[in-house]
């Protein structure tokens, strides 16, 4: 079969579910992972043929997509900041917006001299946030905590992927008891926020696959993991140390005011490119 007439497959069988572009995307990202083919070589060599094992993961692919599976559970990787991450349904599949509060923290350490940096990463999943930052600062030790096994056997496998070394940790954020016994530079985090409410607003590619004890908190106490983070952070940071949070946009106000309230100094709340509040910093007194 042509690998043109595949493409138009794609377009028949999911434009009613998808724009366009989006289909051209899943299409040229089948491409590049099953075919290592460039978008571009379907321009340069139009007439290239797939054999009927080469087509076969592009109409799996397909019918997986049909049910608004993502497409990064599909390929089993996802891009961060440039990097490649394994992602499977036990972790979040990295956002964007997470690579802004990623770059926020990196360019407040880049360039000083981070020799002794000890970072924190709490709720790793698939260890984007730590990976990263391990990977730009290099000379920093960074730990990550989850308190999902599941997710941390992704993250290991990630580290070893993108060549750092992580320390790993099973542990839950919301026992307020945790006690690690040394202190962080930095502690990050980008928790479950969205509320139950809120469930309505977001697509079934992200209800219906990602691992709902990844996003979802109550409405009745939809703070509750920056509570119990900010509580520990007091204890686990190192005077001057800094906290920087993902948040939602819709409870910005309150999330600060809870950073104020546990005596956090120099608050800096940010937007993120789609204008919405989304990024948190404060520092240990
Ligand atoms: C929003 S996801 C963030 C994943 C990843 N850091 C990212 O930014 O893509 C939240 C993570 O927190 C973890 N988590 C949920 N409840 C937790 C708890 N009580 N203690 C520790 N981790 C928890 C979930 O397993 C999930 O990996």
């Amino acid at each position: 079969m042509y690998l043109k007439e595949i493409k138009v497959i794609f377009h028949k069988e999911l434009d009613p579910l998808y724009p366009k572009e989006e289909v051209d995307s899943f299409f040229y990202m089948f491409m590049e992972h099953y075919l290592e083919l460039e978008r571009f070589s379907l321009v340069l060599q139009p007439n290239t043929i797939v054999s009927k094992e080469e087509e076969q993961p592009f109409f799996e692919g397909l019918a997986r997509l049909r049910k608004e599976e993502p497409v990064q559970y599909i390929l089993g990787e996802a891009s961060f900041m440039g990097l490649k991450f394994k992602v499977n349904p036990h972790v979040l599949i990295p956002r964007p917006e997470t690579e802004e509060l990623v770059s926020w923290v990196i360019k407040n350490y880049e360039g000083k001299s981070h020799k002794d940096l000890k970072i924190l990463d709490i709720g790793t999943g698939s260890g984007c946030i730590a990976i990263t930052l391990a990977k730009l600062l290099p000379k920093a030790s960074v730990l990550a905590l989850d308190f999902s096994n599941m997710a941390l056997e992704v993250a290991r496998k990630n580290a070893e992927l993108n060549n750092v070394e992580i320390n790993f940790l099973n542990a839950d954020i919301l026992d307020l008891n945790i006690e690690l016994g040394f202190e962080f530079d930095c502690i990050v985090s980008n928790p479950p926020y969205v509320r139950e409410m809120e469930k309505d607003q977001m697509g079934n590619n992200v209800k219906n696959y990602e691992p709902s004890e990844a996003l979802f908190v109550s409405d009745s106490d939809p703070l509750k993991f920056y509570t119990s983070i900010a509580a520990f952070s007091l204890g686990h940071l190192r005077p001057k140390g800094s906290l920087f949070l993902e948040i939602n946009q819709y409870l910005a106000m309150q999330t600060k005011q809870l950073l104020v309230n546990n005596h956090f100094k120099e608050i800096d709340l940010r937007k993120d490119i789609f204008g919405n509040f989304r990024m948190l910093k404060g520092t240990r007194p």
